[in-house]
This record gives structure tokens, C-alpha cells and sequence, in this order.
């Protein structure tokens, strides 16, 4: 007994402020951990192309309606698209829907972000609601598309995320599939990302493999950037290569800002930002992070950009007139996202952006402004309109797609992008 103990012992000496508790499961999962990347190393295999055309596929055994689901670290609601997909063909939306949240629901997700008293309690009744509001989208689509649910082939929906730890082995999407399979009598293809983190990888971003799919060009380097509640990019190199990455916060600090000081829960068309102007000392102390440098594969959210960070970094900056820190904030968006463009596609022929930052001219003309800044003069920034998909609809049509790819046991992950030993199918069936 003392023996088993012996390496817990001597942890504990090592650290006196720490609880045995916390030690006894670090020292657990550590050897734990270990096995598990021993175990990886004998998986890694073959990486399976996006655009390889498996016998199932080709026979055209999985085209049909789906539905995608995607509610991002924004948390305004959920976005959902009804989509026809044919072999060869290029995906034909059939309707689209969003639905909001309310104030009790966001309220619940907000103080889910952190730890606190009976969590797990909190955790499974917001996931029940949530599940409710996704069972309205997916019958406001049925109504627009005119399909039964029948005819409906599955629903990918994405969840809620409320943590998203890749380096301690996990990553929580909250969501009750089960109810969501019960409320609508269709298949759900849901929990995503913890194939990819159970693989290795950071479980993000997923979206790059649907990209290359409907938005890559031969010969043509493209970056696609979704500005939701954090920014990340898919670069679309003109070799055929695919990477992809978060780069820091997006509209989920800007959200926050405008929130306290005009009472409106978003920046409605940058309104608010357009009345201030940037402060570069304040740009320089957000810049100020980590993540920023780090290079990739790498994955962020709420964990690390959340009120905590902004009010930490605001500190310093007590006078400064509110929509000084707007603009500042929307600065921060555009500085990140353009810097990594710089660093990572210097060729890029254009930028399309997807996600509701589209809908902020102010951040749209900044990130031209930084693209300008960084040494990548002369790139249109543009919406993903220009490529023929309206850019509300990308993220929920990703998570459509990936649901095609599980039902039909084909990967959805790239592993170039998120670090996973391999390609993996993604997501977990519940039947309807
Ligand atoms: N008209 C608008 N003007 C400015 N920002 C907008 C507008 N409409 C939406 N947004 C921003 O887009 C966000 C929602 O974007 P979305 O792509 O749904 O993000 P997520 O995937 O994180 O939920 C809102 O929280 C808001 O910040
Ligand atoms: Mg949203």
C-alpha cells in the first residue's frame, strides 16, 4: 500500500499548496496519459485526403437532406441550414433558420462557462433547453424545406461548448442529442470534436475539410475566416494543401463591450466602434498574449477570451472613452487575424469571411486596414456571398457535412490541422 502511494508522496512534497486530491488525479492521469500517447504512436496512419472519393460515396449511398445545427461562442443562438447533398455536386441549401436564445438560456450558458455550485445539475437543464431550441430550428426547417422528417437523412448539431481543454484530454460540447432524436423522430450526429481530442488533436477547428471541399480553387491560395465569437481561419493553399486555426477572440469580447455600454447585446453594424478610435497602447496591451505567438495547430475560446481577460487588460486604461476600447477591441479582431494571414498565406488572392462579423462593416474595413499593416497590401476582404454562400449559413453547413461523413464512416477531421494522429470519424449517432 505504501509502495502504491510512494509517487503520490513525493508529489505532494513537491507541492505543499496543493490539495492530495488534485495530486492524487494529476499523478493518475499523467501515467495515464502516458500510456495513451504510447498507444497513439502505433495508430498513427495513412492521412485519408478530404477529396478522396470512397466507394460508398461514389455510389452516391449517403446523398440526401440533412440539417446542420451550429451554435457558436457567441451564444445569440442557433444557426441551422437544411441541405441537399449530392455526389459531385455542390451543396444545395434548401432552407435556412435561426433561432435565439433567451436571456435565461444565454444567462445559464454565461455562468456555465466557469466552475461553480452543481454544475452537473445546471449543466444537464441547460443542455435540455438548448436541445428544445434546436428541435424549433430544425421544425422551422422542415416547414421551409418542405421535407418530412423521414426524408430527412440526419441533424448535425454542434452544442454548446462550455470548455474546451484539448491539452488536459477533453473538450465539452453540452447538448442532449437523445432529446433532440426524440423531439424531431431524425437521426442526430452530435459531439463532434472529441474523437479528434481523443486522437491527439485540439478538436478544432473542423470546418477546414467542408471548406477545401465547396470553397478551394485550383491554383489559388484562399484564406476563409469565420468571425463568430472567436476568430479562425482556413487557408486554402494554391498546392491543395489545407490548414486551419483559431486566432483569438472575435465577436465575443466585442459583444461584451458593447453590452455594458449601450445596452444592446451585439455592435450593431459597428456603429459603436465607429464613433471612437483606436488606442494603440491599449491594442499593444491586448496583443500582449501568448496564444497571439503561438504557433499552430492551436484552438482557443471562452477558457482563455472571456470578461476576466478584458477586464485585466483594461485595467491600465480606466479613462479611455468607451467606444475608444470598442474600436480598440474590434482592432484586436482584425491585428490577430491579419498577422496570421501574414504569417501563414502571404500569397492569399482574398479573404471571405463568414460568421456575424461579416455584418460589421467597421471590423471588415479594419481587417483590410491590417492586412494593408502587415505587409499584405492589395487583397479584397469580401463576404463568402462572393463564392455563393451567404455568410451565415458556412459554419451550420460544415456541421451538416460532417454529419453526412459519419453516417457514412468517412473522416471529418484534418489531422495537418488539428494535430490528431490520423483522420477520424467524428461525432456520435443517436437514432431517431
Ligand atoms: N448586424 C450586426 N452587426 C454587428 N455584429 C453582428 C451583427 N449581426 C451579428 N453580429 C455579430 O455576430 C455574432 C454572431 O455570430 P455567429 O457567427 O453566430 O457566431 P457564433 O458562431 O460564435 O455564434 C453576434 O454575437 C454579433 O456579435
Ligand atoms: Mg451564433
Amino acid at each position: 500500500m505504501t509502495r502504491l502511494f510512494a509517487p503520490f508522496c513525493a508529489v505532494l512534497a513537491r507541492h505543499p499548496s496543493r490539495s492530495p486530491l488534485e495530486i492524487l488525479n494529476d499523478s493518475i492521469l499523467n501515467a495515464d496519459n502516458r500510456r495513451l500517447s504510447e498507444n497513439r504512436q502505433h495508430r498513427i496512419e495513412e492521412e485519408s485526403s478530404v477529396g478522396k472519393k470512397t466507394e460508398a460515396l461514389e455510389t452516391g449511398k449517403w446523398d440526401g437532406v440533412y440539417f446542420g445545427l451550429m451554435s457558436g461562442t457567441s451564444m445569440d443562438g442557433v444557426d441551422g441550414v437544411a441541405v441537399q447533398f449530392t455526389t459531385g455536386k455542390p451543396p444545395v441549401v434548401l432552407g435556412e433558420a435561426h433561432v435565439s436564445f433567451s436571456k435565461g438560456l444565454r444567462d445559464a450558458l454565461f455562468e456555465l462557462q466557469s466552475p461553480g455550485e452543481n454544475e452537473i445539475e445546471r449543466e444537464a437543464l441547460a443542455a435540455n433547453a438548448l436541445a428544445t431550441r434546436y428541435a424549433v430550428c430544425c421544425h422551422e426547417l422542415q416547414s421551409m424545406s418542405g421535407y418530412s422528417a423521414s426524408k430527412v437523412r440526419a441533424i448535425g448539431v454542434h452544442g454548446q461548448t462550455v470548455r474546451h481543454r484539448p491539452e488536459k484530454g477533453y473538450t465539452r460540447q453540452i447538448n442532449n442529442p437523445a432529446l433532440l432524436a426524440e423531439m424531431t423522430s431524425i437521426d442526430v450526429v452530435a459531439d463532434f470534436r472529441s474523437r479528434d481530442v481523443a486522437a491527439g488533436g485540439q478538436g478544432a477547428p473542423l470546418v477546414p475539410a467542408f471548406h477545401a471541399t465547396v470553397f478551394g480553387a485550383p491554383n489559388e491560395t484562399r484564406v476563409l475566416c469565420n468571425l463568430g465569437g472567436i476568430s479562425n481561419i482556413t487557408i486554402l493553399a494554391a498546392s491543395g494543401e489545407v490548414r486551419g486555426f483559431d486566432c483569438g477572440p472575435a465577436n465575443a469580447l466585442i459583444d461584451e463591450w458593447a453590452l455594458r455600454h449601450t445596452q444592446r447585446a451585439y455592435d450593431d453594424g459597428g456603429q459603436f466602434a465607429a464613433q471612437g478610435r483606436i488606442s494603440q497602447p491599449l491594442l499593444n496591451a491586448l496583443l500582449d498574449e501568448p496564444f497571439f505567438d503561438l504557433a499552430p495547430p492551436k484552438s482557443t475560446g471562452r477558457d482563455l477570451f472571456n470578461p476576466a481577460w478584458m477586464d485585466t487588460k483594461l485595467a491600465a486604461f480606466a479613462g479611455l472613452d468607451p467606444a475608444d476600447v470598442q474600436a480598440t477591441l474590434t482592432a484586436l479582431t482584425a491585428t490577430t487575424v491579419a498577422r496570421e494571414i501574414a504569417r501563414h498565406a502571404s500569397d492569399t488572392r482574398a479573404v471571405y469571411v463568414c460568421g456575424g462579423g461579416a455584418r460589421n462593416p467597421v471590423l471588415m474595413q479594419m481587417l483590410q486596414q491590417a492586412l494593408e499593416d502587415n505587409a499584405v497590401p492589395g487583397v479584397p476582404v469580401m463576404t463568402t456571398e462572393a463564392l455563393g454562400v451567404p455568410p451565415q449559413q458556412v459554419e451550420a453547413l460544415a456541421f451538416a457535412w460532417l454529419a453526412m461523413r459519419c453516417v457514412a464512416r468517412e473522416p471529418g477531421n484534418l489531422s495537418a490541422v488539428t494535430g490528431a494522429a490520423g483522420a477520424r470519424v467524428l461525432g456520435a449517432i443517436y437514432p431517431r
